[in-house]
């Protein structure tokens, strides 16, 4: 204590000394002479040559512990999607029916040799759950709450030479989650290095605001610096953005300022004439780049990519991006990649957002937790709305172990490093601190909603706060009387749209989750109702079939929500529906609702877990894309088991989904079964056609000009493979992937419906298997194998390219099928 009071005196003493010469000086001296660059920051991946031991292993946390039998891998990794499924898994069929447990990772490395100099750092985005982490023996901290980034520094523990860290994942206490969450450290981790006078991380927040009657946008940048010498220090600031043409258009005149020690934020104010505005088409960046300069020497340089936009919600008029009124046609997506589990790879999640764009899809909500840091650039860079949600509870608990353990303890870190760290992404445009939360019943939730809004509004004014509500009785609902949200976000209740305005006069409002819908690939079950399964929350679900299956044809739901019709009906019906998110994008892992086991993954995605569209997403893509889209429905392989779409009768329900046409004109053989065109506001047509096989035929017409021709043919018998490559050119760099598309067809080329037939992978060159899926929700076969059996005619086998370039041979055969391969060239 005495001491550090000494140290302190001394340090003010200096620095007063110090700072009343360099204010005078350092400006001038900048302006003479031309500024050195040193070595400023780096930031290296840190995700290979680890070790990892499934199982509780206290000893290893220790430097000196033989970790030679562990297993060697290269992070992210999610130990539970390597299986099996058992039925009894902790986690239970909610959680996927994957093992949980407890794990430890141990990697070696060699300290940077200039380590004393610098602020050495870990940087984890994310570890599910509970970490606990030690350098060369000497514990560093633990993180509860598996989707938030944190870091530690390491520069104090570290040692010239070999350096050993260690992890402890524990994800045993279960069940957890009330969807997958995956077990260990599923996203990347690195190493970062800084001066000791550096920028802090997630330090520069930046906000644009546009000034429409002068072409102009006002840049406001907050930096804060981190000022590990043992005195205050004197430095210039100079912040230089350059648009997405590498072209500089702002240059800040350097400023002066005197940082204390621990760290300051020092605020500068830029106007940027006729700004390039970020929006869903033209997702434009802007790159700053904020140098430190101390001495004539860039001592720390730092890139902070940025948007320019405008948004606003309005009662009445709904929202609207940079000033044009925007339907928000969004998406929830849970963060698991299907086959390759929670294990982040940017691809994976590439490809998810490609396929949901193609559908028209502009937004996403990041159910239920913070996702990982590369989803948010990819929504920045493809163009895509984010609303980036913090919890899924908060005191309260919806299963026994979730976030409510923590909730106390944490909230306020977490929630605060979540705005920190995606504070600058342009398609963040909603904050939410909740969803569905137990507190909206009782009035201990007006004190939480007030707590959580001002801990985000502390750090961020610019973006509105809202929480995902199912009280819909305003007086009952004590989130809502809190008084703190920005905006009415309701899940479900698709009813109650028509006649918010008379119920929450003014207030602004979004449909935060909607629909639930339940659906299977390419399986048909005609009804001449809608089917709510379960009917109630009383009633035991009996109803569903022995296929564990739900029909494609949109006819099943959730009992709290909606076909995909009947909510998106309502929500382009009115311009005070800002828009909506559907629950959801893909099928996701867990909450296998309403099946029980084997089914252990969710029934609710427009596109399946395997990536292949159902039914519904060429609804969508009818309703809220400019593609000229004509979609038939269902196959036309009939019977199917001794069925025709689920019934005895051979007739078939054709529905078909159009746009950009008057009507449709359906011909089965050539012979023509009349024209339809949509009425009032239905959203599909439909034929009862009775059932000869033979081809099937639609063509759109506008003002009697073809648009667009589709064609079903009953397929002969199953003859060979094809396989379809996603990409067949890509990149060498350890994690790129192919994704390849498995059909069963005849020989004409003809899916095969119903066909299910085992497909055996073998692979040749510079690749990997990373997963097998079909998409099926109640397949218990491995993800993590060389076989798949096909599911309703297909199945995928994703292929990770290594370091090395060259090619890779991917042969597929199954029993009596002609075998097919496809060649991936790696660069
Ligand atoms: C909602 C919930 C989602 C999911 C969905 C299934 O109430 O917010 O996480 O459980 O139901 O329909």
């Amino acid at each position: 204590m005495v001491n550090i009071k000494y140290k302190i005196i001394i340090f003010l003493m200096v620095s007063i000394i110090a700072s009343s010469y360099c204010v005078a000086q350092l400006v001038p001296m900048i302006r003479q002479s031309k500024v050195e660059h040193i070595d400023t920051r780096s930031r290296i991946n840190f995700n290979t040559d680890w070790k990892f031991f499934l199982g509780d292993a206290a000893e290893a946390k220790s430097a000196v512990f033989d970790d030679a039998k562990w297993r060697k891998l290269t992070l992210p990794h999610d130990w539970s999607i390597e299986g099996p499924f058992d039925e009894k898994n902790p986690a239970k069929p909610e959680g996927g029916g994957l093992p949980t447990g407890i794990g430890w990772y141990r990697k070696e490395f060699i300290a940077p040799a200039n380590f004393k100099e610098r602020i050495i750092t870990i940087e984890f985005d994310g570890v599910y759950k509970n970490s606990e982490v030690w350098l060369n023996g000497e514990f560093l901290g633990r993180r509860p709450f598996g989707y938030i980034s944190f870091s530690y520094e390491l520069t104090k523990y570290l040692k010239p030479g070999k350096n050993v860290i260690a992890v402890k994942v524990d994800n045993s206490a279960q069940p957890d989650s009330r969807w997958y969450s995956g077990s260990g450290i599923y996203r990347n981790v690195w190493l970062s290095s800084t001066g000791k006078l550096a920028i802090d991380q997630w330090g520069t927040r930046v906000v644009a605001s546009v000034q429409k009657e002068t072409n102009s946008a006002q840049i406001n940048i907050r930096t804060r610096i981190k000022n590990q010498w043992l005195n205050t220090q004197q430095l210039t600031v100079v912040n230089s953005i350059y648009d997405g043409s590498g072209k500089l258009v702002v240059k800040s005149t350097p400023k002066a300022v005197r940082i204390a020690v621990v760290d300051e934020e020092v605020v500068s104010n830029h106007s940027l004439n006729k700004p390039i505005l970020w929006s869903i088409e033209n997702p434009h960046q802007y790159k700053l780049i904020t140098e430190l300069i101390q001495n004539n020497k860039v001592v720390d340089s730092k890139e902070t990519l940025f948007g320019v936009r405008s948004f606003n919600f309005d009662a009445k008029a709904g929202f609207s991006l940079n000033n044009k009124s925007l339907k928000i046609k969004g998406v929830c997506m849970h963060h698991d990649l299907g086959a390759l589990g929670a294990a982040v790879n940017t691809r994976a999640m590439e490809r998810q957002l490609e396929i949901l764009k193609e559908m028209g899809c502009n937004a996403i909500r990041t159910a239920h937790n913070p996702p990982a840091p590369e989803f948010l650039d990819l929504c920045d860079k493809m163009g895509f709305l984010v609303m980036d949600e913090a919890f899924d509870v908060w005191k309260k608990k919806k299963v026994s172990k979730d976030y409510n353990v923590n909730f106390t303890e944490w909230h306020k870190r977490d929630l605060q490093d979540m705005i920190k760290r995606d504070f600058n992404h342009p398609s963040i445009i909603l904050w939410s601190i909740g969803n569905e939360i137990r507190e909206q019943f009782d009035s201990t939730g007006i004190a939480i909603t007030k707590e959580l809004v001002n801990i985000v509004k502390e750090l961020d004014q610019s973006r509105p706060v809202l929480s995902a509500l199912t009280e819909t009785v305003a007086a009952k609902n004590f989130i809502y009387q809190a008084g703190a949200l920005d905006i009415y976000g309701l899940n479900y209740n698709h009813k109650l749209y028509k006649d918010f305005p008379i119920n929450y006069p003014n207030e602004k409002f979004l449909g935060t989750e909607t629909t639930s819908a339940l659906e299977t690939r390419g399986f048909y079950d005609t009804a001449d109702s809608i089917r709510r399964w379960p009917k109630d929350g009383k009633t035991k679900f009996i109803e569903g079939n022995s296929s564990w299956a739900a029909s494609a044809y949109d006819n099943v739901s959730a009992y709290w929500g909606s076909t995909h019709e009947e909510t998106l009906k309502e929500a382009k019906k009115y311009d005070h529906v800002s828009g909506i998110f559907v629950w959801t994008g893909f099928d996701y892992l867990g909450e296998p609702l309403p099946y029980a086991w084997p089914a252990r993954s969710s029934y609710f995605g427009i596109v399946d877990l395997a990536g292949f569209p159902k039914d519904s997403y060429y609804l969508y893509q009818s309703e809220w894309s400019h593609k000229n889209v004509l979609h038939l429905l269902p196959h036309w392989n009939w019977p199917v088991n001794g069925l025709f779409a689920g019934k005895q009768e051979k007739v078939i329900d054709v529905w078909c989904y159009y746009n950009n046409a008057d009507e449709v004109e359906l011909y089965l053989n050539g012979k023509s079964l009349g024209k339809r065109s949509k009425q009032n506001d239905e959203l599909h047509v439909l034929w009862k056609v009775d059932y000869e096989p033979g081809t099937l035929k639609a063509i759109s017409r506008k003002n009697g000009k073809e648009i667009a021709v589709r064609e079903i043919k009953t397929a002969g018998k199953a003859a060979k493979i094809e396989l379809v490559a996603d990409r067949k050119d890509i990149k060498a760099d350890g994690t790129d992937l192919s994704f390849v598309t498995v059909k069963i067809t005849d020989e004409a080329g003809n899916l095969i419906p119903n066909a299910d037939n085992l497909v055996q992978f073998k692979i040749d060159g510079v690749g990997f298997i990373a997963g097998v899926d079909n998409g099926f929700q109640a397949s218990l076969e491995s993800f993590k194998a060389n076989y798949r059996k096909a599911y309703n005619g297909l199945c995928l086998a994703i292929i990770q390219a290594t370091e090395k370039k060259g090619k890779i041979k991917l042969t597929a055969t199954a029993e009596g099928l002609k075998e097919a391969e496809i060649v991936i060239t790696v660069k």
